[in-house]
């Protein structure tokens, strides 16, 4: 018995990582995977994917921005093999930037028109995952002991009583701030969004790094307001923090969350494998049990209650392609340095 032990520690040495099928030991197959969405989500899809597939799976977990930077910077030696989660834009500039591969999945078919529809916008180069809307996290006790209202609209928030009130992530690393620039550029036209932009920066105390970061910080009282996908919202508020949100009254963004393979991945069959996983119903549906709460983007999906009412929400019709071109999200970000993040507060 021993000896059998001791055996097959050697032969799995040999082999590198193994893992055990009805077949026997055999090779694992190894994939690498930038996670784009909450750890608790990136970890769990770690765990399961490994546990009933067999195959190694190493996460690093960055910010949709930070994650687009990345494959920028291995174009030439990628050791990411796909990228999954995320805002859909810098998705789609990947796709411009001929980073991501090409690949249509039979699944398809099953996925909503929006995903679908991400998926033709990059020539098949990225798939929509799940969805989210762009609104307000606050605390709800922070709110009341300092007499301010609700946030309903884009110009309650200019309301000076909110001045170091508010946190909204920073759009070069986070795809949830780079969505609530697009969302203001086309409701109000450039001109006006900029000079929305640099009235909320009185208001602002932090631009953090992660999107998450403001309604994590609302949740916990080190804010009052968040700019926050409100889905977001959901799991806080399970974990007992004050935390509520509202989406404006006149209108807003949607995120179309992404995942993409890298062109140029070491793992191909491994990235294939994950990629057709992680767009089954089940696989979607493990969000939830990680207290996420984005609309997926499978049909066959089951849609949890606490999953925001879409149909309740004044949505803008967010023009996917146009931002999601690489010159304009570089533009718009460097513009947003410029003249918005530079001015004194
Ligand atoms: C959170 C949200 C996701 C979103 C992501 C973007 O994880 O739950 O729906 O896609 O943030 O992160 P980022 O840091 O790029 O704003």
């Amino acid at each position: 018995m021993k000896k059998w032990v001791v055996n097959r520690l050697v032969l799995k040495l040999l082999l590198g990582a193994t893992a055990f099928t009805g077949a026997g030991w055999v090779q694992a197959q190894t994939v690498n995977v930038i996670c784009s969405v909450q750890a608790e989500w990136c970890n769990m899809i770690g765990t399961v994917y490994a546990r009933t597939t067999g195959a190694k799976i190493n996460i690093s977990m960055k910010g949709s921005g930070e994650a687009l930077a990345q494959l920028i910077a291995e174009k030439e030696n990628p050791k990411t093999d796909i990228w999954f989660g995320g805002t859909g834009d810098p998705h789609l500039q990947a796709a411009e930037q001929g980073l991501t591969l090409e690949y249509k999945s039979p699944t398809m078919v099953q996925l909503y028109p929006w995903a679908q529809q991400q998926a033709q916008q990059s020539g098949f180069k990225t798939v929509g995952i799940y969805s989210g809307p762009l609104g307000f996290g606050y605390n709800s006790e922070l709110l009341a002991k300092k007499k301010l209202p609700v946030p309903k609209t884009w110009a309650d928030l200019l309301n000076p009583a909110f001045k170091g009130e508010i946190q909204v992530a920073n759009p070069a690393s986070s795809g949830t701030a780079y969505t609530m620039v697009a969302t203001l550029v086309q409701m109000m036209g450039e001109d006006k969004a900029f000079e929305y932009m640099k009235q909320l920066h009185k208001n602002i105390s932090q631009y953090t790094r992660s999107g998450t970061g403001p309604i994590k910080a609302a949740a916990r009282g080190e804010t009052t307001v968040s700019i926050s996908f409100v889905h977001d919202g959901v799991g806080e508020k399970m974990q007992g923090f004050p935390l509520e949100t509202s989406t404006p009254s006149d209108g807003t963004g949607a995120e179309i969350g992404s995942m993409s393979i890298v062109k140029g991945s070491r793992n191909l069959e491994a990235a294939k494998k994950f990629y057709e996983w992680a767009l089954t119903p089940g696989a979607q549906e493990m969000a939830v049990a990680a207290k996420q709460f984005q609309l997926p983007s499978n049909k066959n999906a089951k849609n949890d209650a606490r999953i925001p009412d879409f149909k309740k929400i004044k949505f803008i019709n967010y023009d996917y392609a146009k931002y999601g071109a690489s010159a304009e999200r570089r533009r718009l970000i460097a513009k947003w340095e410029k003249e918005v993040n530079s001015l004194p507060r």
